[in-house]
């Protein structure tokens, strides 16, 4: 019997000892070939070693060199995105060493392109006040909460909610319906045989857990017209939906209950920033150019330009809508957690986005790091060891779901 690194498995090889997750659910017997599926499973759940086998390892050797070239063009051109970051402090060194080593080895899914909006010519400055009432303006054609996000929201409030229930109110929306099963039917949740039916889902993955995820991805879907020349949409719902499994695995890690909650939070925490995108397209032209031709963040840029950040609309949707509170806290908070309500869930997600805007997993128009909030690192103690394993976990399951994205 063999300890094997799963990175090394290969397909054909026996395993030894049964393998579990977290949560004790059976991923694969002892006995077992194990198959490609199987070892996209075991990196999903966060599993980096199992027992096969024979005497032959299967080439568990040390990790391959990185192409040294390489290397330092990814640290210099990362130092440019990390200028308002301070990188003595222990999490960032760390986040910045993985960073390094997760770009040498994803080219695939970094962004390739940012375009360069060049800024207008002698723009007059609203006040806040200007924009704020412009917002509120526009809140008579945003559009009004949709039925099924108001049912969803309710479903998720009532404990009694059956599966049949759910199922039903999904069902009423087609698209979602598809996507929903899609999910269900990726090898996130890995189930041996095809799911056809929503109710069906919701009682094998719970009620709270696919109201949410089908809340997020209902909300998410009304904003998908963000133009082009602003932003690259796919690249958009890249970094949202890496930023709300990121916040669920942190969460998971950190033994918080509603993990779910934080899965929609990450998804919706830049929210504020598509409806600048979709209904300001022209003060949003001139933000973007603004931290691109005077190297500030765009967070910042929004500040000084409109005298209130993507966060602040963000919340603003929120209670529109009446959504969750610990939602509206979460996007609130996620660029300055530690004066949050709830600290630490509106940390984490703090923490979910910094790391996607370090490994550069799609992008919300944001050129530089986000600033990080060392007074909610200290509330949030997760271990910086954990950093590598969180990280591998949560992009295998990123790679899992990305399919959703793309129809
Ligand atoms: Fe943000
Ligand atoms: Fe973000």
């Amino acid at each position: 019997m063999n300890a094997v690194k799963t990175d090394n498995l290969k397909p054909g090889q026996v395993l030894a000892e049964e393998v579990r997750d977290v949560n004790g659910r059976l991923l694969l017997a002892s006995g077992n070939e194990i198959q490609s599926n199987h070892i996209r499973i075991f990196k999903i759940w966060g599993i980096s070693e199992v027992n096969v086998a024979g005497t032959d390892g299967g080439g568990d050797h040390a990790d391959s060199e990185l192409d040294e070239e390489l290397v330092e063009q990814i640290k210099n051109r990362l130092m440019i995105l990390c200028r308002h970051l301070d990188l003595e402090h222990p999490v960032l060194k760390e986040l910045f060493k993985l960073a390094v080593q997760f770009r040498c080895n994803h080219d695939q899914i970094e962004v390739e392109n940012d375009p360069l909006v060049p800024e207008p010519e002698s723009q007059p400055e609203p006040t806040k006040q200007d924009f704020l009432d412009n917002l509120r303006k526009k809140k008579i054609i945003l559009p009004e909460i949709p039925a099924i996000v108001f049912e969803l929201n309710e479903a998720i409030a009532n404990p009694m909610s059956s599966a049949e229930h759910i199922g039903q109110v999904v069902n009423r929306s087609p698209s979602l319906t598809a996507r929903m099963l899609k999910i269900v039917n990726s090898s996130f949740y890995g189930f041996p045989s095809k799911i056809d039916k929503v109710s069906h889902a919701v009682s094998l993955i719970g009620t709270r857990e696919i109201t949410s995820l089908a809340l997020g991805i209902s909300i998410v879907s009304i904003f998908k017209n963000i133009p082009k020349e602003l932003v690259d949409m796919v690249s958009f719902l890249k970094h949202s939906l890496a930023c709300g499994i990121f916040s669920r695995v942190f969460a998971a890690h950190h033994n918080l209950g509603q993990t779910e909650q934080l899965f929609v939070s990450g998804l919706l925490h830049d929210i504020g920033r598509m409806i600048l995108y979709v209904h300001f397209p022209q003060e949003s032209r001139i933000i973007l150019s603004r931290s691109r031709n005077r190297s500030k963040s765009l967070y910042r840029e929004e500040k000084n330009y409109l005298g209130c950040s993507h966060a602040e609309v963000g919340r603003q949707l929120m209670k529109q809508w009446k959504l969750p509170l610990l939602l509206e806290n979460n996007v609130f908070y996620h660029h300055n957690p530690s004066v949050a309500q709830q600290v630490v869930p509106a940390a984490i997600v703090h923490l979910a986005d910094i790391v996607v805007n370090l490994l550069g997993i799609g992008t919300s128009g944001e050129k530089f790091i986000p600033p990080f909030d060392q007074a909610a690192w200290a509330a949030l103690d997760l271990p910086i060891s954990s950093f590598e394993k969180l990280i591998g976990q949560a992009t295998h399951q990123f790679r899992a779901l990305e399919s959703i994205l793309h129809d």
